[in-house]
């Protein structure tokens, strides 16, 4: 019997789109791109980085709100109460069945999207010790707020670094403990069902639009705002 997925899971359907995936696997070699660019100075390097992080990120955040089902915030964003009671569900050994990020993923999936907001907000508006190195917004503040914003820069750092630990903690749980298989439908964007879930997918148009819009909104921020 296919495990993959879980239950009976007999039907092998579509999850994720390429966008999705795309955006995941990205993030994931650019995070890690920007933060040894950091750590051995290569600061030009890292700010080029951040802002193919911003892109993506812009791209994941309307592809939220006009995406394919399971990308959209409002189909897998759910209430306390809805998550709570999946919670209680989470000891158990047998696979959910759910088309998409189950109720609490949803939640670890706002939370990282969103401490990668401000860590990109933050390292626009940063400057280090010695005001040489600097985000391109950071000549619309004081020193002493860049440098206050370079220290919230690090800190949202760690918290990222948290996320990501809980997460990929979070992955291996479901391969281990529920074997269930969550990373392959992240690379291949198929899973198996146990019955067709009749998931919808955007068009292509609205991936070029939305992709589009993010270039265009991280390539101005690059500029610092001046085009
Ligand atoms: C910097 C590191 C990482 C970040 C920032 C990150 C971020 C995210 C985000 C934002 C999502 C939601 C996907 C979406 O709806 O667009 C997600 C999902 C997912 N990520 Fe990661 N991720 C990271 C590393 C990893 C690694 C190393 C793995 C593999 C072990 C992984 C496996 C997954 C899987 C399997 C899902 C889908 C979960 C589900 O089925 O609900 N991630 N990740
Ligand atoms: C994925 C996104 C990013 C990550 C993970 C990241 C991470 C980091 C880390 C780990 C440091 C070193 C902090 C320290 O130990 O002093 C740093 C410094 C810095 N980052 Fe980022 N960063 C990101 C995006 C950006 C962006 C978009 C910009 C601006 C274009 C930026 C500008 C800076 C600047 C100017 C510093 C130096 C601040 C200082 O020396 O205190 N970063 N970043």
């Amino acid at each position: 019997m296919a495990r993959e997925g879980g239950l009976d899971a007999q039907v092998r359907a579509r999850l994720w789109d390429g966008p999705v995936r795309i955006v995941h696997w990205s993030l994931v070699l650019l995070i890690a791109f920007s933060w040894g660019a950091a750590e051995f100075d290569q600061m030009q390097l890292h700010r080029i980085s951040g802002y193919l992080v911003i892109g993506l990120l812009v791209f994941r955040i309307v592809w939220g709100l006009w995406g394919s089902r399971t990308a959209r915030f409002g189909s897998f964003v759910k209430g306390p109460g809805r998550t709570l009671a999946y919670l209680k569900t989470l000891p158990n050994r047998s696979p959910t069945d759910v088309p998409g990020h189950n109720p609490l993923g949803a939640w670890s999936v706002v939370a990282i999207l969103l401490v990668l907001l401000v860590q990109v907000a933050t390292g626009l508006f940063a400057v280090d010790v010695d005001a040489f190195e600097a985000g391109p917004l950071s000549d619309r503040v004081s020193f002493e707020t860049g440098r206050a914003i370079a220290e919230l820069h690090e800190t949202s750092f760690a918290v990222l670094q948290a996320l990501v630990v809980l997460h990929v903690a979070a992955v291996l749980y479901y391969l281990i403990w529920k074997r269930s298989n969550l990373i392959g439908p992240m690379i291949t964007g198929r899973r198996r069902f146990a019955a067709d879930p009749g998931l919808t997918f955007a068009p292509w148009w609205r991936v070029v639009a939305t992709a589009v819009l993010a270039a265009a909104v991280a390539w101005i921020l690059s500029k610092g705002l001046r085009l």
